[in-house]
């Protein structure tokens, strides 16, 4: 079975079950900025966990497109991938242990005919937080595993919380016997050897956890799962890695043909984290010095290295972009949107990291040379920091480097120094920020609100694909960043002018409300939803033109601008255009 008809399969099995299947929310979180990704199905909907009403109803089911980094040093082995999709069901506050139990059993033996020998499961043992789950092993003994194939484990393997904070509860997990033999007389579901692996997750949601380590009950009980694709394909397939499967083997076997080194290590990185960031690129990710934007240049460096390794002509990459959307599209129609955005990102970035490459090659060898000479076997964390300042070497790229030549790196001395380094650059942000509000006026204002009509004026000559991407106001001019994949023609830019103006002159009322983040949304409101769950925002509207969650101040009469024109339009990056624009008192 591909792995296309497994999710199909699945989402039409709970379909059938009472289940409004709801769209994968995108791989970077519209409202949650405490976030970098999102690294589970559930993540997205944690305010309905919390009580809210979701307008789909108590059952819901989706894939949900994932992105985990903690273990992204680990990718290249035959297991770890940083993108993964899962597939999820929930009961919000509907059904509870038993039908989850019973559903999660008769997909994998029914729908997927997994023979039950092949299932063990495990359950919470209980503590000082949480009884011990005998409701859930009732019910798989019930439904027909044996007694000496439930396990109960504690805290460490059988609870689930996304961090450190939120709801969370006892889980019972499905492991999948792979049939290699046991490591050891005592080898069960917890073991790492290979024999188990685990399939589903089935969070019985019921408490919250605050951040002084403190749990209270949930006004409801939900029923939170998650099932990770590429495994249970890997698994239906008979196959040993996720690599094997038709996700990766195009792509995998383009690399073989083109390789002039072999490495499978490396082969596997490169198809991994190809995938993965074109994945964050096409939700809208970009890569930069700085969180999201970071990861995101970590896996298309790491990318490049590997492609060095394999002496691999960097010429091939838009080939091997292709490639891989062309095998991808059908589980994901957004990349071939996305698909020129996708090249230019990934390509920009490439050329970017050659030019360092070759000079922080150097410099690491220089370094590396240094301190053997010296009989040390580590390279400083100021030279790992410098390697990453100067020569943009993410730090795993040098210790890569140095795992190559034997020798080890400083990477707590590292983090010590990017630390401070991240402070200073928030300290600076901040500094920013306060001139940018000592400019608040009169002028500032109008041109707020001059962005709000012109962020919608674009959106109607463009297109909606068209998303903020960084505004910037002076009393000068206004700074508009949006996603658009090309220049725009002159007549787009007199269409928007004209637009903007016209809407000025009909002197449209403006006003403000505020309201919860989910009605915001609701309202079809637009905007940079960076508030976190339960606040309010505001919703600035003008006439019957725009509606946008800002923080303000906004004129209260479009009358007010004077005649709007636009300077300059230009790149700003990759798939994200720049204006700048002014306004003239007539
Ligand atoms: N939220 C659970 C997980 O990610 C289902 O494993």
């Amino acid at each position: 079975m591909k792995a296309i008809d497994i999710r199909n399969k699945y989402l039409s099995f709970f379909e059938k079950h009472g289940h409004k299947i709801i769209p994968s929310a995108p791989l970077i979180p519209e409202n949650d900025p405490s976030v970098l990704f999102t690294t589970a199905g559930m993540q997205p909907l944690v305010p309905y966990l919390l009580g809210e009403k979701h307008p789909e109803g108590t059952r819901l089911t989706d894939y949900q497109k994932c992105l985990r980094t903690v273990d992204i040093d680990e990718v290249g082995d035959n297991r770890h991938l940083t993108y993964f999709e899962m597939l999820g069901n929930w009961s919000l506050g509907d059904y509870f242990k038993k039908e989850s139990i019973q559903m999660s059993f008769d997909f994998l033996t029914k729908e997927l005919q997994i023979p039950v020998e092949k299932l063990s499961v495990t359950c919470f043992k209980g503590d000082e937080n949480a009884p011990k789950d005998n409701v859930s092993y009732e019910y798989w003994k019930k439904v027909g595993i044996p007694e000496d194939r439930i396990y109960f484990y504690g805290k460490d393997d059988n609870w689930w919380i996304a961090g450190e904070e939120g709801p969370c509860g006892p889980d019972t997990e499905m492991f999948y016997d792979t049939g290699k033999p046991a490591c050891s007389a005592d080898c069960q579901p917890s073991c790492n050897c290979g024999k188990y692996v685990e399939i589903w997750n089935n969070v019985f949601m019921e408490y919250f956890k605050s951040k002084d380590g403190k749990y209270t009950k949930l006004e409801q009980k939900n029923v939170d799962t998650g099932l990770g694709l590429e495994r249970m394909t890997m698994l239906l397939q008979g196959k040993e890695t996720p690599y094997d499967t038709e996700i990766f083997a195009p792509i995998m076997n383009k690399l073989e043909e083109l390789q002039k080194v072999d490495s499978i290590k490396s082969r596997r990185i490169v198809s991994e984290h190809l995938r993965s960031s074109m994945m964050v690129i096409s939700d809208g990710g970009r890569p930069s010095n700085i969180d999201r934007g970071y990861v995101l240049r970590r896996l298309i460096r790491r990318m490049i290295r590997h492609l060095n390794k394999l002496q691999i002509d960097l010429n091939e990459l838009p080939n091997l972009i292709e490639l891989n959307i062309d095998n991808l599209k059908e589980m994901y129609p957004d990349l071939v949107t996305n698909k020129e955005i996708i090249k230019n990102v990934i390509i920009e970035e490439k050329d970017k990291f050659v030019k360092t490459l070759e000079h922080g090659e150097k410099e690491f060898y220089k370094e590396m040379e240094k301190a053997k000479s010296q009989g040390k076997d580590i390279i400083p964390g100021e030279v790992v920091f410098k390697l990453y300042d100067t020569y943009g070497f993410p730090p795993e790229v040098t210790k890569e480097l140095a795992e190559e030549n034997g020798i080890r790196i400083d990477l707590n001395k590292f983090d010590e120094l990017f630390k401070v380094h991240q402070e200073k650059s928030r300290q600076g942000a901040e500094q920013k920020f306060k001139g940018g509000l000592a400019e608040q006026n009169e002028i500032t204002t109008a041109y707020h609100t001059a962005t709000h009509l012109l962020h919608e004026a674009l959106r109607e000559v463009l297109g909606d694909h068209v998303r903020q991407n960084g505004s910037n106001i002076t009393s000068e001019r206004l700074r508009f960043d949006f996603t658009h994949p090309q220049k725009m023609t002159s007549e787009e830019i007199k269409q928007v002018e004209d637009l903007v103006n016209e809407k000025i002159k009909e002197d449209l009322n403006v006003t403000c409300e505020e309201m919860g983040y989910d009605d915001a949304k609701k309202s079809g409101a637009i905007g940079l939803f960076t508030n976190k769950y339960g606040d309010k925002v505001k919703v600035y509207t003008i006439g019957d033109f725009s509606k946008e969650i800002c923080g303000g101040p906004h004129v209260t009469h479009t009358g007010e601008l004077g005649k709007f024109k636009i300077i300059k339009e230009e790149a700003s990056s990759s798939g994200v255009r720049r204006i700048k624009a002014v306004l003239i008192k007539e």
